[in-house]
């Protein structure tokens, strides 16, 4: 996520100085600066839905030795001007943002708002739902004006409960029986999204963090993977965009393959974004 997924400051929206964007594939165009962004809209247009009633986007930044956040934990400072053009367009095309509650947290989300000058590309709300096996729901986010959707399990539903009002609270979850919640009953992702969507919530952009998107990619939930890589190496210390333990030390699943929808470039070398930060749009086929 993010420009990642930190949520970069609502005063940013409606810039006119971001950087230039070149479509290297499928075909060569140049994007200069729209503060409309019509053709990156259109680049990034939800397709319909495979794997449910919801399609499932998700939008991570890595640095080029595969770094998901820098030194001080957070993704945005390995991301750039670049990756913040692109951000915005997948938040102002979304219905809703989910996030884990440890990348809310880290990032310090608060009720989100469409990206200014943005809103005629979607006009409703946009909601935030964040997944939490615990129910802890950052202060930032329960005391806002604007709750979040919680998307929790059993052992969570108290907890979230009294941070935000019931009905924000989707309790989709069981332990491993089936019957009644222990500590570690899982989440149930694909009946939270099926959750959402009843909501009117089906355009969904995931921002991390890691261990909900591998939980994600896990159940075969996700139906893009859009990458940013800012020309930047952080070194030792951080983790990749996706983590988690596959069940017996092993990869959960065999490698899948992954489609490019197209590859954008950032050509200029201005301040606050280097020239060379790419961001791809990944298709993955059904698993
Ligand atoms: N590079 C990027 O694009 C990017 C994007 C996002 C975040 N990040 C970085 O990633 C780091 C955080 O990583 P993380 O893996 O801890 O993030 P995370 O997945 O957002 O948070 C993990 C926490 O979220 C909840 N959670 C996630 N998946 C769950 C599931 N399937 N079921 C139930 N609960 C679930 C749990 O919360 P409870 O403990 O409350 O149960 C869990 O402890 C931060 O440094 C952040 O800056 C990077």
């Amino acid at each position: 996520m993010t420009s990642t997924t930190a949520p970069p400051p609502e005063s940013a929206g409606g810039r006119t100085d971001l950087p230039p964007l070149d479509v290297l594939l499928p075909a060569a165009e140049h994007l200069p600066p729209d503060p409309r962004e019509e053709r990156l809209a259109a680049l990034y247009a939800y397709g319909p839905p495979a794997r449910g009633a919801h399609v499932v986007r998700a939008n991570m930044v890595a640095s080029v030795d595969g770094a998901a956040w820098g030194p001080d934990h957070r993704s945005g400072s390995i991301n750039d001007d670049a990756d913040w053009r692109v951000f915005r367009v997948l938040r102002a095309l979304a219905d809703v943002v989910l996030v884990g509650a440890g990348t809310a947290r880290a990032e310090g989300y608060t009720a989100l708002d469409r990206p200014r000058g943005l809103r005629h590309l979607h006009d409703a709300p946009l909601e935030l739902a964040i997944v939490t096996r615990t129910g802890r729901v950052p202060e930032a986010l329960a005391r806002g004006d604007r709750a979040p959707f919680v998307l929790t399990g059993p052992a969570g539903a108290a907890a979230a409960r009294g941070a935000v009002p019931a009905d924000r609270v989707l309790v989709v979850g069981h332990d491993a029986e089936g019957t009644s919640p222990g500590p570690d009953a899982a989440v149930d992702l694909a009946a939270g999204l099926a959750a959402l969507a009843d909501r009117g919530l089906a355009r969904v952009l995931t921002e991390g963090g890691p261990t909900l998107l591998g939980d994600l990619l896990a159940a075969d939930l996700v139906d893009e993977l859009c990458v940013t890589t800012t020309p930047t190496v952080v070194g030792q210390g951080p983790g990749r965009i996706v983590a988690g333990a596959a069940p017996s030390g092993t990869t959960a699943l065999p490698p899948r393959g992954a489609r490019l929808a197209h590859l954008l470039h950032s050509p200029e070398d201005r301040p606050g974004s280097p020239a060379g930060t790419t961001a791809a749009r990944w298709l993955l086929p059904i698993g």
